[in-house]
């Protein structure tokens, strides 16, 4: 379904972001029918480039990530005429006025800052200063937000005192992400899992988003950052609420947002024992971790497990282990809800039953199976064996391009759909409890475990289950 017509304005269109995931997006909507042509992108940065030369931006960002296959010299050309390019002042005066007669008052206007966080108050105030936003006029602003409670208690007030909540898009991307959206669908459009989906039944929750990338490139972002506050505080901590909320009464903004606020509310605070950190070696695949920060005495964590508790009704004693890292065996991002042993077994002579498990893959490879026991076929007795009932997507639904997070989130901002995003509060509440964490770490000048590249991160986070009597699914599997 096409959206209206929209002038977007990419603050920071220049840099990285815009480059490998905003620009391609709207392209592939754009190829879709969904981006109308009468849709205007305005970048916006400080470098001094003209139209055009801001197009030859474009059209190598399009080369270099969006598929060959789906790329079309007509169609690249017809959106590079809805491209145009302002340089802008972010604290100053330069390019304002420019910017005030591009953008149109009759269409959608949306503000995209894809540039840090430091800006968020000088542009947001800046554009209602100007008269350049005005009532429903749209905000979207990337991550990090915040690298503490107060600093994101700051950019809340800022970004307030020139917009309403109502018109403030918060992007997690993981949020955006087919796999997390179907997470809902699985949940809350089906009657098989509801009945089951709390401690009674549901022995603990695995969340894992291993990464084979190294922080080489943007180690000083990352190195002020790490695992816990790059992944944690936003993207695993989002994906822990879509598993632990409520049923929401609807599927709308604010009442799915209250109930992944109430799941934060209730975590646990986590104990020193329930948390590892740790920090890759060189390897083959490339430099160590500090090499890669270019802090040889760094202590920032490039990966980090914990076992998170929610004091509720529905999860006392189900524990949720999360994990993530750089440089681990594999790409891979997926939620394992591993379910309780059967209350008795009748079968117990003639082989084992592996206990129910629901298997959630975000990336690669994105769906769902759910491990079931049954008979292993043939004469030889009632032998048990576990097999996957397997939905991978692309298979069962005949999907050759499963969009980009990116893609469903800016259409999501041109309708005004507010679903997808985070809420202030939910934001504050998420690093509120992430800080106690990272202070006692830096109070305690913890250090983290080396682990080697190529690997499921180091020794103590398997211990972390192992301990409990539980392990984590395998990352080779
Ligand atoms: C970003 C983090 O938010 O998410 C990166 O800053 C991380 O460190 C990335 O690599 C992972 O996103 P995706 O979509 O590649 O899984």
């Amino acid at each position: 379904i096409p959206v209206d017509a929209f002038d977007i304005v990419l603050f920071g269109a220049t840099g990285d972001l815009a480059k490998r995931k905003i620009i391609p997006s709207l392209y592939r909507r754009f190829l879709a029918g969904q981006m109308p042509a009468e849709a205007r992108l305005i970048g916006a940065a400080r470098s001094d480039l003209t139209d055009d030369s801001f197009r030859d931006l474009v059209r190598e960002s399009l080369e270099e990530f969006v598929s060959a296959k789906i790329r079309d010299a007509d169609m690249t050309a017809q959106f590079c005429d809805l491209c145009s390019y302002i340089a802008i002042d972010a604290k100053g005066d330069g390019g304002w006025d420019a910017l005030k007669s591009s953008v149109r008052d009759e269409v959608t206007k949306a503000f995209y800052f894809s540039v840090g966080p430091n800006l968020f108050g000088p542009l947001s105030s800046q554009l209602r200063e100007k008269g350049i936003a005005c009532e429903n006029s749209r905000l979207v602003v990337e991550k990090p937000f915040g690298h503490d409670l107060d600093s994101a208690r700051k950019l809340n007030a800022d970004l307030a005192a020139s917009f309403d909540e109502d018109q403030i898009y918060r992007i997690d991307h993981f949020l955006g992400k087919e796999t997390v959206q179907n997470l809902m669908a699985v949940r809350f459009a089906n009657v098989l899992f509801e009945p089951l989906w709390n401690e009674r039944f549901i022995d603990h929750v695995q969340v894992t988003v291993a990464e084979t990338v190294g922080v080489g490139g943007r180690g000083s972002y990352y190195d002020d950052s790490g695992a816990m506050r790059d992944m944690v505080q936003n993207h695993l901590m989002q994906l822990l609420c879509l598993i632990a909320m409520e049923p929401p009464a609807a599927f709308d903004p604010d009442r799915l947002r209250d109930e992944k606020l109430k799941v934060i509310r209730a975590l646990d605070p986590v104990p020193p024992a329930d948390v590892v950190r740790g920090q890759y070696k060189a390897g083959p695949e490339g430099p160590s971790y500090t090499e890669d920060a270019e802090n040889p005495d760094s202590l920032t964590e490039s990966f980090v497990a914990l076992k998170v508790g929610i004091s509720n009704w529905r999860w006392k004693h189900t524990p949720f282990y999360l994990r993530t890292g750089k440089r681990m065996t594999r790409r891979v991002s997926e939620i394992v809800v591993q379910f309780k042993e059967t209350p008795h077994s009748i079968f117990d002579r003639e082989g084992t039953s592996a206990p129910n498990a629901l298997v959630i893959r975000l990336q690669p490879d994105e769906g769902i199976e759910l491990a079931v026991t049954i008979k292993e076929p043939g004469p030889g007795g009632m032998r048990l064996t576990t097999v996957p009932l397997d939905m991978t997507f692309a298979d069962a639904l005949g999907e050759d391009h499963i969009p980009d997070a990116y893609e469903r989130l800016i259409m999501d901002v041109m309708r005004g759909d507010q679903t997808l995003f985070m809420r202030g509060d939910e934001v504050e509440a998420a690093w509120a409890w992430t800080d106690p964490i990272i202070d006692r770490w830096q109070e305690a000048g913890d250090k983290p475990h080396p682990y080697a590249q190529g690997s499921s991160g180091p020794e103590q986070a398997l211990m972390l289950m192992h301990r409990d009597g539980r392990r984590w699914r395998d990352l080779d599997a």
